[in-house]
């Protein structure tokens, strides 16, 4: 008996030291708890639990100001990934999605490229539209977007709800709340997105009928008849260029943005 629960116990720690895991720790737990199951308690069958977004990083975090990259599993995704953790904006605890940052990753690429993420997590990416829908799918986000114009000064943009359906719907942005009256970046340029259909230049699900959006604005977004914002745009284009990065109205030129940060975090 004493020794059943010392076991325990230590099996207990093994599960409260989830966050750190790695698939040797896993396999461990496994053998033991296959092991143990011989001797009859159910308990051992239970599995590691990664944090599902950032904001469970950072709660379950001893140093809260650690930004970077975690392990996390929402609820329906087969596999762990990596995120990026931003935690010292705005309260903290929001799981970046897309950064723009120096334009050293092209952003011009197909369906199955957005599909399944690209880039670096510390600098330029594009995480995945997999799983940015089992992220957004699971709790109710708000969605958060910080952005430079082409001087370098900082705007955001907030909304208070954020969802995209799956693949087989098209990625489409079936969620998008009320724009902040608090944000800075002047005009809610997401409206025109509602309800639209992911585009890549090799998949038009666009509204227009003349042309293909994505090929027309160099990117890949929610597009409606085209755009009045663009995040994924062409980095290192002209000030005036509609192929770059845009978010319509921003003060001081709303294309050619320096920098764009798409992030959200489970609404309060
Ligand atoms: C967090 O986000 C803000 C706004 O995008 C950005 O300025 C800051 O560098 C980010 N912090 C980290 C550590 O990434
Ligand atoms: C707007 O943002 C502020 C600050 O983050 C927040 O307190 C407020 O509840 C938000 N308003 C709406 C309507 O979401
Ligand atoms: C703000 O955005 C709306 C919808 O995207 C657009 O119709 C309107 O012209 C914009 N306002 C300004 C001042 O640019
Ligand atoms: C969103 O788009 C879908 C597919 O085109 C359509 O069936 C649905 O009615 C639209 N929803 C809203 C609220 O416009």
């Amino acid at each position: 008996m004493k020794f059943l629960l010392v076991f325990i116990f230590e099996v207990g720690l093994f599960v409260s030291d989830i966050v750190k895991s790695s698939e040797f720790r896993q396999e461990e737990i496994t053998s033991r708890t296959r092991r143990s199951t011989e001797s009859s308690s159910y308990f051992f069958y239970q599995q590691p639990e990664y944090p599902r977004d950032c904001e469970e990083v950072y709660d379950q975090c001893d140093d809260q100001s650690a930004d970077g990259v975690y392990l996390i599993k929402p609820e329906s995704s087969p596999e762990p990934f990596e995120v990026y953790c931003n935690n010292s904006i705005d309260g903290g605890g929001w799981t970046v999605f897309q950064r723009r940052l120096d334009g050293s990753v092209e952003f011009y690429r197909p369906w199955n490229e957005y599909k399944n993420g690209f880039g670096f997590l510390r600098k330029d990416f594009w995480l995945g539209n997999d799983k940015i829908s089992y992220l957004t799918n699971q709790k109710i986000y708000e969605l958060r977007i910080d952005m430079n114009n082409v001087n370098g000064q900082p705007f955001f943009a907030k909304y208070n709800l954020f969802r995209i359906s799956d693949d087989r719907t098209k990625y489409r942005l079936v969620g998008l709340g009320d724009y902040n009256s608090t944000s800075t970046a002047n005009n809610d340029s997401m409206n025109h997105h509602r309800n639209q259909s992911f585009s890549t230049y090799d998949r038009d699900n666009d509204h227009s009928s003349y042309t293909n959006c994505a090929e027309y604005r160099h990117g890949a977004w929610w597009f409606n008849d085209c755009a009045t914002s663009q995040l994924n745009g062409l980095y290192n284009a002209g000030s005036t260029d509609f192929k770059s990065i845009e978010w319509n109205s921003l003060p001081g030129g709303h294309y050619h943005l320096k920098y764009s940060e798409m992030k959200i975090r489970p609404l309060q």
